[in-house]
């Protein structure tokens, strides 16, 4: 019968006769998936586990440093930090389409890893945190590609590891389970998904550094805004969103020309169906006011209504 530790049992022995006394190159993003797979093969295989973190620059503030600390401290592990924002931003320079983006995103993952993991000997495996979920929306041979979801889609062809992704049977509170059951802490497990192109496909349109600055301190604001309401845990995500569009408003007497920021937030199961989430008004307005007083460019916040379907959960 079907249980966590009955899983955990059975993927450690998975994972350990797959890999023999070879490497595994564990891409770690910052989110809760990747952090749970890492943590499920450090079990496994411990010291064999290499976790890379590709900082690509599209995190939201402070998550990069708070899960590799995490990781580092508490579970020992060896990580390898690239800093390869750079990299990242040059190739998304005047790239707008978010299939693109997506495209270039993955890619460029990918070949960091590869220029990375060429330093490293051994290393055979790729681990990925791909769900179940992933796997549906990506376009199996029955259901219709929507977005070129996730980790899977984006994948070049001439990709030189060999795939182990131990949690794509599972759905996303299944992944949660399984990192308290691993030992990571509540708060940790309990943080919202973050898609693996990360704020690159919540600037909308093309993403330069000062649209992701923007986007990465408003979203901080309304995720402080939640906190302080105790509504993480009733919301599914939660997240802000730089709409291409400027319109006119008024500060002091000045007009302003200036950008809108979109609120998301939406309850949800598994991703695959969303509602907007009913966020009491004076939680909105206080994101409101702190946006436009603390975010530079900004001068209008708006609150997105629609469910999925007919929407999607992001706007890319
Ligand atoms: P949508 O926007 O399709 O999103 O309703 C459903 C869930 O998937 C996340 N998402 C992504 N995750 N790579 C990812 O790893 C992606 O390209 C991607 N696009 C969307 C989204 O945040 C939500 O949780």
């Amino acid at each position: 019968d079907w249980s966590m530790k009955n899983f955990i049992d059975e993927q450690v022995a998975n994972i350990r006769a797959e890999v023999g006394s070879d490497k595994v190159l564990c891409a770690l993003s910052g989110g809760v998936d990747s952090s749970v797979v890492a943590t499920l093969l450090h079990r496994a295989i411990g010291d064999q586990l290499v976790c890379m973190f590709v900082d690509h620059g599209l995190l939201r503030k402070n998550e990069g440093d708070m899960v590799m600390d995490m990781l580092e401290n508490e579970f020992n592990m060896h990580i390898l930090r690239i800093d390869a924002r750079e990299r990242f931003l040059n190739k998304l320079a005047g790239v707008s389409e978010p299939e693109a983006k997506r495209k270039i995103i993955g890619e460029e993952f990918i070949r960091v890893f590869e220029d990375e993991s060429k330093k490293l000997t051994d290393v055979k495996f790729l681990a990925q945190g791909t769900l179940y979920t992933d796997i549906i929306e990506s376009g199996t041979a029955t259901a219709q590609t929507i977005k070129s979801h996730h980790n899977v889609g984006g994948l070049p062809e001439d990709m030189q590891f060999a795939l182990i992704e131990p949690v794509k049977t599972l759905f996303k509170d299944e992944v949660r389970a399984l990192g308290i059951e691993l030992g990571i802490a509540e708060d940790m497990v309990w943080r919202q998904p973050f898609p693996g192109p990360g704020l690159g496909i919540r600037v909308i349109g093309d993403v330069t550094e000062e649209k992701l600055h923007i986007v990465r301190e408003s979203d901080w604001i309304l995720r402080e805004e939640v906190a302080k309401a105790g509504l993480e845990r009733e919301i599914w995500q939660y997240f802000t969103v730089l709409t291409n569009l400027k319109s006119v408003g008024v500060m002091g007497d000045e007009r302003t020309y200036d950008y809108t920021v979109g609120i998301r937030a939406v309850t949800s199961i598994d991703g695959m169906t969303a509602d907007f989430a009913r966020v009491p008004w004076d939680v909105l307005q206080a994101v409101s006011v702190r946006i436009v007083n603390e975010v530079k460019h900004v001068n209008r916040v708006v609150y997105d209504i629609t469910s999925k379907p007919p929407a999607t959960i992001e706007w890319e």
